[in-house]
């Protein structure tokens, strides 16, 4: 039998990672943050001084993306969050990154969050879930992690650099952040990750059967 694709998409700080992490380890399947690999790729252009907009510098990372990039440990934070966002919006570097999602999920199934994976990577996904939550509370969200590891910045500039971030994902021409005409939406703006993970999972179980 086929193994299951479960594509999870939505905005930055929805919740959509960890609800994607608590799904692949329930289900017995692996996980991909697809983010990390647009992340990945801004950091590489960044290593040689290049320009993460450059579509030939970013497609050359992109082509030469190792899996140990994805194990960086400086792939979070606001440069590699522009970089990671200029690069997404490239579309030869988003069409050398599909052989890697897909190859990613080919045997064993997969559990995957980004932007497009129920649209693009995986239209025929076995389940499709839209993570989102309103600006407001996903600011609140990040600047409270960002507080955590003593990153000192406000909540009105936090809210900001997110709005700006949504417009360049939901704009771009490429893969642009849709949802899906047949997702699951679930709005977390309310809800704390217990009741989003148990929704999820009654909603992921519905559709792939009780494994
Ligand atoms: O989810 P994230 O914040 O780690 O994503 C980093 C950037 O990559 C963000 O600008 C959205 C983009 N992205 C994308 O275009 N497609 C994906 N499947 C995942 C992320």
């Amino acid at each position: 039998m086929m193994k299951p694709i479960i594509a999870i998409d939505g905005p930055a700080a929805a919740g959509k990672g960890t609800l994607a992490r608590r799904l692949a380890s329930t289900l017995g399947l692996p996980y991909l943050d697809t983010g990390l690999l647009y992340r990945a790729v801004g950091r590489r252009v960044l290593d040689t001084g290049g320009d993460p907009a450059d579509p030939a510098t970013a497609e050359d990372a992109a082509r030469s993306l190792r899996p140990e990039d994805l194990d960086r440990s400086d792939l979070r934070g606001p440069q590699a969050d522009a970089a990671a966002a200029s690069v997404a919006s490239i579309p030869n570097v988003r069409a050398a990154l599909l052989a890697f999602q897909r190859d990613f999920a080919a045997g064993n199934g997969a559990v995957l969050d980004g932007r497009d994976i129920g649209t693009v990577i995986f239209p025929d996904a076995s389940a499709k879930l839209f993570v989102t939550a309103s600006l407001t509370e996903r600011a609140r969200r990040r600047w409270l992690e960002l507080r955590a590891k003593d990153v000192d910045t406000d909540i009105a500039t936090v809210e900001e650099d997110m709005r700006q971030r949504d417009a360049k994902d939901a704009d771009r021409s490429a893969a642009p952040l849709r949802e899906a005409h047949d997702a699951y939406r679930l709005d977390t703006s309310e809800m704390d990750a217990e009741t989003a993970f148990q929704s999820a999972l009654v909603f992921v179980r519905s559709r792939i059967g009780g494994v």
